[in-house]
């Protein structure tokens, strides 16, 4: 199935049960802020969450790579709750969000050790464009496994860099302000920003290696003077940043490749001596542009990258982010990612492929581009909520928003399309409630002002495919697959049932695409309204099948144990058949 016929079917589905609302389609309105500068809704059965809805301003092409999950971490004016965020890549459903954590950057998925992890930068971030934070590293279960810091320096790790080496190292930024000599830009008392990188030891978060860029740039290398937009130089956090680091990238040699947004700069580290091999852009440039200029124009930049480890051949292949349409100080007529040919021999850089900006968005700040396994390219428009996917030859696949473009109230620094499995230790979620719409409107959906619509979400939870609702008027021990009421498909982030009555206590099972259990809620109490913890349950699958080995401790019981319990079952208290899965459509409410 072609990702564009899953989005629809996807969205089809979902438009026939509202608990979340599906992402808009070509949707006029959004961009006039119909919905507002960052169009949300919020759940029933998690009010941790809210999640940005988004609007696909051109949908899927053929082709369009098979990265289960988009990563991405709203924040702005317009974004109240701003958290990393994990959004499943066919419905565009939030899959998991931690506000917790609140402002995250470069959330993405890094192996270490083998295994997956998802990673990020969480604190404080100012005006100015760096923050004060820490890197986080979770596993499959969103533990806390790693929480990485800067080195012995004034300040916690900055926003911009969390990249992880095959060695087992972590690269990391930090603006670090610094009393300086600034007379000669007519600043007494002057504050710079210096730039640094760290090499830290993931598993002891010992320094391996530190590069300071006042060490090796003049201040007249910076195409910004101090007083120019938030850096007045006058006090340690308005310093003047003349560097503004905002990648590293290490290669098999063993030297770094970093990006410095205000000299237009990518420069070549060694590992050793931290000397500048070459610099590639900027006012010391290296290289003989290929491209007539379109190599080397690049401003404002970002996430510069070698696309292959591979040191050994020639040309080698390097992606970056050009910030160059930035309206402050436009170089380019709209943002691109670019695709070089770097030749570190002859010293020459060509354009190999420009991925243009179908929708001509200009993004002032921030922004990726990161190569795909199957060779597509997935631009995140930084300061533009929004992301492209391209194929390799540089075609835009599809294009989609989560906040007004141009609205400067939304952004996320990356957005990446990777592959994801996530086993929250939590328990899914239930609840009932009203249904809230993007508008505000409240629909009371049950009777009589206590709505009887029941709602389950497992925030986290990447592999709920459907939710077996098991219900009772009598008892409150639900634990069976032969307790079971409805079948009903995921819907997204929250699923909903409406129970039109009769029964009192109701709990819905998560299960997965073989239909093997993953979870259980709580014990929701319709009458009383209210949740209780339910007993152990026992589930095992009608048809013959191994227990899936990631169905956990709880689902250990026997077809036979089960079978013994089904006189209890609450389909027999109900007056049903047993175990009747009904279908999404057209479904004979029987209570
Ligand atoms: C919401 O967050 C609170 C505080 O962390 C937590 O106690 C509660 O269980 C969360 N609710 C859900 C549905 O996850
Ligand atoms: C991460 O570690 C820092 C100290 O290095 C601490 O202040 C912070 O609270 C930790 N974060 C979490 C979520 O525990
Ligand atoms: C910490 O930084 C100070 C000042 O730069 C330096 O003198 C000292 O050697 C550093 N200590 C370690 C353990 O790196
Ligand atoms: C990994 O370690 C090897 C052996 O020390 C070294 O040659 C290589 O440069 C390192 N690679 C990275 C990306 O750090
Ligand atoms: C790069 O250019 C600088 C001058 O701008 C020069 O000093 C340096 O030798 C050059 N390096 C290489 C590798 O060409
Ligand atoms: C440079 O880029 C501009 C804008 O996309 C384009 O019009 C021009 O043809 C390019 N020049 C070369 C030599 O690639
Ligand atoms: C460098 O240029 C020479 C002469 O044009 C060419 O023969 C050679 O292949 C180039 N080297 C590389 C590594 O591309
Ligand atoms: C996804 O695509 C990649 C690269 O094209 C391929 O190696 C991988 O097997 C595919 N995975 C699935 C689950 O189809
Ligand atoms: C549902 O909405 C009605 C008004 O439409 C309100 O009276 C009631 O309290 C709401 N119930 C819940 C559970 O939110
Ligand atoms: C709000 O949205 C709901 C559901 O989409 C719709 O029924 C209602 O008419 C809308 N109300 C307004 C004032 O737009
Ligand atoms: C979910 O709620 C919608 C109303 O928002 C309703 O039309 C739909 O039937 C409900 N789904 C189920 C399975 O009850
Ligand atoms: C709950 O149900 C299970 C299986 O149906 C049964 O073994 C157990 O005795 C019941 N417990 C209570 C407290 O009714």
């Amino acid at each position: 199935m072609t990702l564009a016929s899953t989005l629809f079917t996807a969205l089809w589905a979902a438009s026939l049960v509202v608990a979340d609302e599906p992402a808009f389609i070509q949707n006029a309105g959004y961009q006039q802020s119909a919905y507002g500068q960052y169009p949300v809704q919020t759940f029933v059965s998690n009010p941790n969450v809210t999640a940005p809805i988004f609007n696909v301003i051109s949908t899927p092409g053929e082709g369009a790579s098979n990265g289960s999950h988009l990563f991405i971490s709203p924040r702005g004016t317009a974004v109240s709750n701003p958290s990393p965020m994990i959004v499943d890549a066919g419905t565009l459903s939030v899959v998991w969000s931690a506000e917790e954590y609140g402002t995250a950057f470069d959330v993405k998925i890094q192996q270490y050790n083998g295994e997956d992890y998802l990673t990020f930068w969480a604190g404080e971030t100012f005006r100015q464009g760096y923050g004060h934070g820490y890197y986080y590293m979770l596993n499959s279960s969103y533990d806390i496994v790693y929480n990485l810091t800067a080195v012995n320096l004034t300040v916690p790790g900055d926003i911009h860099e969390f990249q992880l080496t095959p060695n087992g190292t972590a690269l990391i930024t930090i603006y670090e302000p610094r009393a300086w000599d600034l007379t000669a830009y007519g600043v007494q008392g002057g504050w710079l920003m210096d730039s640094l990188f760290q090499e830290i030891d993931v598993e002891t978060n010992d320094l391996l290696f530190e590069w300071r860029a006042s060490d090796h740039y003049n201040l007249s290398e910076a195409y910004l003077l101090p007083g120019t937009y938030f850096y007045d130089g006058k006090s340690a956090q308005s310093a003047f940043d003349f560097f503004h680091i905002n990648s590293v990238d290490k290669d098999s040699l063993g030297n770094y490749l970093i990006s410095a947004r205000h000299t237009y700069s990518i420069s070549y580290i060694s590992g050793t001596t931290g000397e500048v091999l070459w610099q590639l852009g900027g006012k010391r440039n290296n290289f003989t542009d290929l491209s007539s200029g379109n190599a080397t124009n690049f401003a404002w930049q970002h996430d510069a990258r070698w696309a292959s480890p591979s040191s050994s051949e020639q040309p080698r292949i390097m992606t970056l982010f050009d910030n160059g349409a930035a309206d402050f100080n436009q170089s380019f007529p709209e943002s691109r990612g670019l695709r070089l040919a770097i030749d570190t021999v002859n010293m020459t850089a060509a354009v190999e492929v420009s991925y243009n900006s179908p929708q001509r968005i200009s993004s002032e700040s921030q922004g990726n581009m990161q190569p795909l396994p199957n060779g597509n390219v997935m631009v995140g428009w930084g300061s533009d909520p929004a992301f492209t996917e391209f194929s390799a030859e540089g075609e835009a696949l599809w294009t989609a928003q989560f906040g007004l473009i141009d609205g400067k109230a939304t952004s996320s620094y990356r957005v990446y399309k990777q592959s994801w499995t996530g086993s929250p230790r939590t328990n899914p979620s239930i609840a009932a409630g009203n249904v809230t719409a993007s508008n505000g409107t409240t629909t009371n959906v049950g009777a009589g002002g206590t709505s009887n619509t029941v709602y389950v979400s497992w925030n986290g939870a990447s592999r709920v495919a459907s939710w077996s609702f098991l219900a009772s008027n009598s008892s409150d021990n639900l634990t069976t697959p032969d307790q079971t009421w409805r079948n009903v498909s995921s819907n997204g982030f929250e699923t909903n049932v409406t129970v039109a009555g009769a029964a009192r206590y109701l709990r819905a099972v998560a299960l997965d695409a073989d239909d093997a259990y993953l979870g259980a809620t709580d014990i929701f109490d319709l009458q009383e309204r209210r949740r209780r913890p339910g007993s152990r349950v026992n589930w095992q699958e009608e048809e013959e099948q191994q227990p899936s080995e990631t169905a956990g401790d709880e689902a250990s019981a026997t077809q036979s144990e089960a079978a013994a319990t089904s006189s209890t079952a609450a389909a027999v208290s109900l007056g049903a058949p047993m175990g009747l899965v009904v279908g999404l459509v057209g479904a004979v409410m029987m209570f």
